[in-house]
């Protein structure tokens, strides 16, 4: 039996109950084809099998790599690249070999290389308030008519609405998610198609208005996302090793540090937390350096919670789900890369 205390450290490690239990608690809010689990989060296709056990059919994906990744690994059944992509000769050569796979668009270039690169379903990308990809709502009627004047088939629209994901207080997430699908609505009259996608961990409780929901950092959670307090469990860790300890000297108080560092950590989100052991004081290339509530020595393992879960996997070539400090599986971080 392979046990925790053999890993090399930083390792993830993924609490096998706790994601079980993520992933049961979204199916049950979402089920069926109305969740289309994001797989940016995790980066990983033993994971999506998981989630495809739950009963989800599709998939929502970052990458044209994701893509490529999940079709390989027998996932392909729908999948929705819900990014601007213009190298879709990759993708026209997945629907080639069968592969269900739409793209986000949302300019006419776009549109042009979906058809040129052989993708034959797209979805319509509308911005609702975050600044990043996605048409003005009123300009999204025209670029349908035009991609299906290219003979593509639009099965809708998608609209994320990212800037509201971590809004602390509820009521307001909950109010401004509505007028931002209210503009992803407005679009989707112009549009038609059967798909409003759009959604996020953040907002998975709170929007009623897409007829499919994107979640994805649900799975494994990181603690951005706790302190929202969006109810999913902690089921990503990294596991690290305590290489020094420095008692009190004068003024100094206390302190350890272990070998999970900036190279192993998504740090936009902020610092990581390590709970039930000490207060992080900061990260630097190999090493956190934390205050510890109790006693320390070298070598002992600590489990640190990443801030943010996508940045920190995808710097990670694997990740092993575990129960307690049992190893039952190893599973490859396969869809990293672009
Ligand atoms: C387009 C899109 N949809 C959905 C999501 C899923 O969000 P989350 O991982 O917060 O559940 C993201 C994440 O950034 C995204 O970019």
């Amino acid at each position: 039996v392979l046990r925790t205390t053999d890993l090399t450290t930083p390792a993830l490690v993924v609490d096998a109950d706790v994601l079980e239990a993520n992933l049961a608690a979204m199916a049950r809010r979402w089920p069926s084809a109305t969740l289309r689990p994001h797989v940016k989060a995790h980066k990983t296709t033993a994971l999506a099998h998981r989630q495809a056990a739950h009963g989800h059919p599709g998939f929502t994906c970052a990458t044209i790599r994701e893509v490529e990744g999940m079709a390989v690994a027998g996932l392909g059944t729908d999948l929705l690249l819900a990014n601007e992509v213009l190298d879709t000769r990759r993708l026209g050569a997945l629907v080639e070999d069968g592969a269900r796979v739409t793209v986000a668009v949302d300019s006419p270039e776009t549109v042009a290389a979906a058809a040129d690169g052989g993708v034959r379903e797209v979805l319509v990308d509308v911005n609702v308030g975050l600044p990043r990809c996605g048409i003005a709502p009123a300009e999204a009627g025209a670029l349908a008519d035009a991609a299906r004047a290219r003979g593509l088939s639009v099965r809708g629209v998608m609209g994320y609405e990212g800037h509201l994901q971590a809004l602390p207080d509820l009521a307001e997430r909950t109010r401004l998610t509505e007028s931002a699908m209210a503009l992803l609505l407005a679009a989707h009259a112009d549009v038609g198609g059967e798909i409003v996608s759009g959604g996020g961990t953040g907002t998975s409780a709170v929007n009623t208005w897409v007829t499919e929901m994107q979640a994805g950092s649900y799975a494994l959670m990181d603690s951005a996302y706790t302190a929202a307090g969006v109810g999913y469990g902690q089921a990503l860790h990294v596991l690290g090793t305590v290489v020094s300890v420095s008692p009190p000297r004068g003024e100094m108080p206390g302190y350890a540090v272990a070998d999970v560092g900036l190279k192993a950590l998504g740090m936009d989100h902020g610092n990581p937390t390590i709970p039930g052991r000490g207060q992080v004081w900061f990260c630097s290339d190999e090493h956190v350096t934390f205050g510890p509530d109790g006693p320390v020595r070298v070598g002992e393992r600590v489990l640190v919670v990443p801030a943010h879960i996508d940045p920190t996997v995808a710097l990670h070539e694997r990740m092993h789900l575990v129960r307690g400090d049992e190893v039952l599986e190893t599973w490859p971080v396969d869809l990293r890369g672009w």
